[in-house]
């Protein structure tokens, strides 16, 4: 996997940022306004974009790029390469894990019950699919709805990478312990992972439990939606969605 990640950045406890609020409780989490003002600074991350620009039609070239993939073995079994789908210039981009049967017929991320769920979840925080991208790790449904191995992870992971890159999103939402640890490049559990606003990079990244765990676990509600009010505070001190919900 290319990782151009930048590892010398503090994550999680060791950060700063982290450090400077952790006197307070999680459900008071605050977003540092210095803390905002450095990513409005940060070229990495443009806040004030959202026309679309080049971004549809560099996504539209990547896909031609990928074209009928072969680099590992999900291109066997897959009927569709399930690239994404919402508002590319939204920037905010949630990452799944990897397409499942419903999505691996008709091409679009999150279209199952864990895609209907996740649609309740972004209306609780005012969001809905036009006003976020989202995509997954692997672009190709791994057989049986199996955890997708590394190295599948690895051979997809420069389409993801450039998705970010052309995109640019102001912050990266990873739903569950496959998308949170490639994006955060830490081995813990989600359960240790989410609550903390970690980095991709200079782009925060929010890790939290994937909608299909909450449809199995009723107990994982809560923590979901204290994730949701982190990403919520985050979004209004940065100004986004960039573009109207109703814009593509
Ligand atoms: N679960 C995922 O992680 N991604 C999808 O697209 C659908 C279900």
């Amino acid at each position: 996997m290319t990782d151009n990640r930048d590892t010398s950045a503090p994550r999680g406890r060791d950060d700063p940022f982290w450090n400077s609020v952790a006197s307070f409780g999680l459900d008071e989490i605050f977003v540092l306004p210095e803390w905002i003002a450095g990513l409005k600074g940060n070229k990495t991350i443009s806040i004030t974009g959202g026309e679309g620009g080049s971004i549809p039609s560099e996504l539209a070239a990547l896909v031609s790029r990928v074209g009928d993939c072969r680099a590992c073995v999900l291109c066997e079994e897959r009927n569709t390469i399930v690239f994404g789908a919402g508002n590319p210039s939204a920037g905010i981009i949630f990452i799944g894990e990897g397409p499942g049967a419903n999505e691996d017929i008709q091409g679009e991320p999150f279209v199952g019950r864990a895609g209907k769920l996740l649609d309740k979840i972004l209306a609780a925080i005012d969001l809905d699919r036009n006003s976020l991208y989202i995509t997954n790790i692997v672009k190709c449904r791994p057989p049986g709805n199996r955890t997708p191995a590394k190295d599948e992870v690895a051979a997809c992971w420069w389409i993801l990478e450039e998705q970010i890159r052309i995109m640019q999103p102001g912050v990266i939402v990873a739903m569950g312990a496959p998308a949170s640890r490639t994006m955060t490049g830490s081995s813990e559990g989600i359960g240790k992972l989410r609550g903390t606003i970690h980095r991709y990079g200079d782009i925060p990244v929010i890790p939290t439990y994937h909608p299909a765990a909450l449809l199995r676990t009723e107990a994982l509600k809560r923590p979901v939606w204290e994730d949701m009010k982190i990403l919520r505070k985050l979004l209004d001190e940065l100004g986004l969605p960039r573009a109207g919900k109703n814009q593509a």
